[in-house]
């Protein structure tokens, strides 16, 4: 089993299990995690995903393409250099544990 943690945006932190295959995203909007719209439905053309991945995790990431770079332009002001969309996140066992604050999360 794969769990992440989510920071929501007001601090709350949500502890959840993700099923084999599933994204980052569908994993906080499986489980009601505040602060994960996903208006395209994962498509990433949306960057309602937006979600700030812990160092210790992110560097294990794979690569983020052309798309997904250009999609976080349209959340700028929240971007960070450990930024990522969370549709494009499947999270196996390798990444068990990952640690997600989503923006504006105060801790
Ligand atoms: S759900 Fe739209 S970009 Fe991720």
């Amino acid at each position: 089993m794969t769990t992440i943690v989510f920071f929501e945006p007001d601090g709350t932190r949500r502890e959840v299990a993700a099923k084999p295959g599933e994204s980052a995203m569908e994993v906080a909007v499986r489980h009601g995690v505040e602060g994960v719209d996903a208006d395209c439905g994962g498509v990433c053309a949306c960057a309602t995903c937006h979600g700030h991945v812990d160092a210790a995790f992110f560097d294990r990431l794979p690569a983020m393409n052309e798309t997904e770079d250009a999609m976080l332009e349209l959340v700028e002001d929240q971007r960070a250099a450990n930024s990522r969309l969370l549709c494009q996140l499947k999270v196996g066992p390798e990444l068990d544990g990952i640690v997600i604050s989503l923006p504006g999360v105060k801790r």
